[in-house]
């Protein structure tokens, strides 16, 4: 193709979730609420694992990256989302553009692999327990971490590398609230048949091996969980249950966008809603309302805090009554 011949796209026109006014501001007080709501979440899970010192086991240790990982999923298009709902002209620049594609790429891609590794954290634990210290090690850990977001930033580049010399010449108008690379695909000069389907066959690649490694692991837990009936497998099916909902959640959606690459449904957008601000508040909502470690180590940090602050408050009145 000839380079000359087109002006090139600088910037996108973004339609956003909805083209209602009313719609829009009670979406942009609805999302605000649950991205501060995400980003407390995960904050408190954060702190309460690193603050408590039981809880400093390779499974924690991976929480904390995913819930990391959920904050920056949850903010590489929410604020902009938000603050669009606001803005009658929702426009990104070409560049913004790229590093959103490049972001969600790195950020869902690496929060895939963790999950994977979480879940062989679990079956080490549960099916070989008395290995389970010399396997998992914390340099196994660190690696396993590390691990996730290196292979995200491979997949990403790899996305991003047969998307970013693609011709943008004319239509630049994207029908959803960020640059979803399915829909920006479509978008350039030229015939896109081709980088859809190796879009198509990395993004699949990705996400199906990590879902049949999570299916494998799992079934392996569950049937070894079935066969020993005891107290200890007690609680480890209830940690199961709050793993297997989060990877169910997380997939879900992730497979429902990109099963219907090449038609745009109107279903789509409410998916991606549910897989870059839904999936980030499930980590907290799960293991703060229905883990028993967790919860106890923030009931101890709370007394902890209260015990503390109350002394220094009291004597801050008292150097007040003085003045
Ligand atoms: C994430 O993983 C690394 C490596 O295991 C660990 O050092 C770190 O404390 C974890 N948590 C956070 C919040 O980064």
């Amino acid at each position: 193709m000839d380079q000359g011949n087109y002006s090139k796209v600088t910037e996108f026109m973004l339609l956003g979730l909805s083209s209602s006014w009313e719609l829009q501001y009670f979406f942009f007080m609805f999302f605000n609420f649950l991205y501060i709501a995400i980003v407390l979440g995960n904050l408190l899970i954060v702190l309460t694992v690193v603050f408590e010192p039981t809880l400093h086991t390779p499974m924690y240790i991976m929480l904390t990256n995913l819930s990391v990982l959920d904050v920056c999923l949850a903010t590489y298009a929410t604020p902009k989302m938000i603050h669009d709902f606001l803005h009658e002209a929702k426009i990104i620049s070409f560049e913004g553009c790229m590093a959103q594609i490049f972001l969600l790429h790195v950020f869902a891609g690496g929060e895939m692999v963790l999950l994977v590794a979480m879940a062989y954290d679990r079956y080490v634990a549960i099916c070989k327990p008395l290995h389970y210290t010399s396997i998992m090690n914390s340099c196994k850990c660190t690696s396993l971490v590390v691990g996730s977001w290196v292979i995200g930033v491979i997949h990403s580049l790899s996305q991003l590398a047969f998307t970013i010399n693609l011709p943008f010449c004319g239509p630049n108008i994207v029908d959803s609230y960020y640059c979803d690379l399915t829909l920006v695909i479509k978008l350039a000069c030229t015939d896109t048949y081709t980088p859809e389907v190796l879009m198509l066959l990395d993004s699949g690649l990705m996400g199906m091996t990590s879902f049949l490694l999570l299916l494998i692991s799992y079934t392996v837990i569950l049937v070894t969980v079935r066969r020993h009936s005891s107290a200890g497998m007690a609680k480890a099916r209830s940690t199961l249950t709050a793993h297997i909902t989060v990877v169910t959640l997380f997939f879900g959606p992730c497979i429902f966008i990109y099963a219907w690459p090449f038609s745009s449904l109107p279903v789509d957008k409410v998916f991606s809603v549910f897989s870059t601000v839904f999936t980030p508040i499930l980590n907290p909502i799960i293991y703060t309302l229905r883990n028993k470690e967790v919860k106890s180590a923030m009931h101890k940090l709370k007394t902890q805090y209260i015990n503390y602050r109350l002394p220094s408050q009291l004597s801050l009145a008292r150097i007040n009554l003085l003045n």
